[in-house]
């Protein structure tokens, strides 16, 4: 991880872009190897409804990914005003094609799409967010399969700063179904002491000063103030908002956080390429559980 030269900053940077690029060239030796052996190419299938300017770019981005290792993309972009009916239709039809061994449908989708039904229509053998009600249980009873691809990018990086999280108090902030809860199932399972703090929780500083550990998804720039932050704290930020004059920052106030805390992920540049890299490796997971749910093996009947 970078050593950071400015003195102001005694925060090391939990650098996502350097370990995505390690995962990237890890799972591309891997396809590699698996070409060599004559096995078939592993498929991402993305649906991206709408015209979500930030949908748009994270989509290009996963694409590019793909293209990168060796991964075969099928890209369905629909339109805004796409009924139901034709996703569910769409999301049938890559269940059962056999070169698709990954499906991801880009959230959020427009107002009038009922996101949950359409993601536990996803085969959860493909479904490579992690989404799907079967892998997020499986997760929640400590025994996960695909995981949700932000929290798990997040506890690689804790991983990589040799961060142990067992009895330490991590803090999550944000509720939501795709990345706060998964989280805190993710860092219970690594056996820290976890709290999940949301729109009704009072008191936030209160809470983050005790946190050894904060993972902040909120969708509010700046939301954490630097001097809440507990000195040594390892801080995750899962923030990425485009401010008025295009700069992209991050739900905590870095600057000020980076004096307090021992690891920092910055924004752009900490957990948004893990996420992309925990996808790729979905990907090549989801592939091995294709074989075993193809028709007329023995793990299918
Ligand atoms: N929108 C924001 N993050 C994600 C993600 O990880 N997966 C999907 N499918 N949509 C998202």
């Amino acid at each position: 991880m970078t050593e950071v030269a400015n003195p102001l900053q005694v925060a090391r940077l939990l650098d996502g872009r350097a370990l995505a690029a390690q995962i990237r060239s890890e799972l591309t030796a891997s396809i590699c190897q698996r070409q060599a052996a004559g096995l078939p190419q592993p498929g991402l299938a993305v649906i991206l409804v709408g015209d979500d300017p930030a949908s748009q770019v994270y989509v290009q981005h996963k694409i590019r990914a793909c293209a990168e290792i060796g991964v075969q993309s099928f890209c369905h972009r629909l339109p805004a005003d796409t009924c139901q009916a034709d996703l569910l239709a769409l999301i049938r039809q890559l269940n059962a094609d056999a070169v698709v061994h990954g499906i991801l449908l880009q959230l959020p989708l427009p107002a009038g799409l009922d996101g949950r039904a359409l993601l536990q229509e996803i085969a959860p053998h493909k479904d490579v967010d992690g989404f799907h009600p079967q892998n997020l249980g499986l997760l929640a009873a400590g025994l996960p399969d695909l995981r949700p691809c932000t929290p798990k990018g997040c506890m690689r990086l804790l991983d990589y700063a040799g961060v142990d999280c067992r009895g330490q108090q991590a803090l999550v902030i944000g509720a939501s179904a795709i990345v706060g809860r998964p989280m805190a199932l993710e860092l219970l399972r690594a056996e820290a002491t976890v709290t999940i703090a949301h729109k009704a929780t009072r008191d936030l500083p209160a809470l983050v000063a005790q946190a050894d550990i904060l993972v902040v998804a909120t969708g509010v720039p700046g939301l954490i103030k630097g001097e809440w932050i507990k000195p040594g704290a390892v801080v995750m930020d899962v923030g990425i908002n485009r401010l008025a004059d295009g700069r992209l920052v991050g739900d905590v106030d870095f600057a000020g956080a980076s004096q307090r805390a021992a690891w920092i992920s910055p924004v752009p540049g900490g957990v948004g390429p893990m996420t992309i890299a925990c996808l790729l490796e979905n990907t090549l997971q989801a592939i091995d559980q294709a074989v075993a749910h193809r028709p007329g093996t023995a793990a299918h009947r």
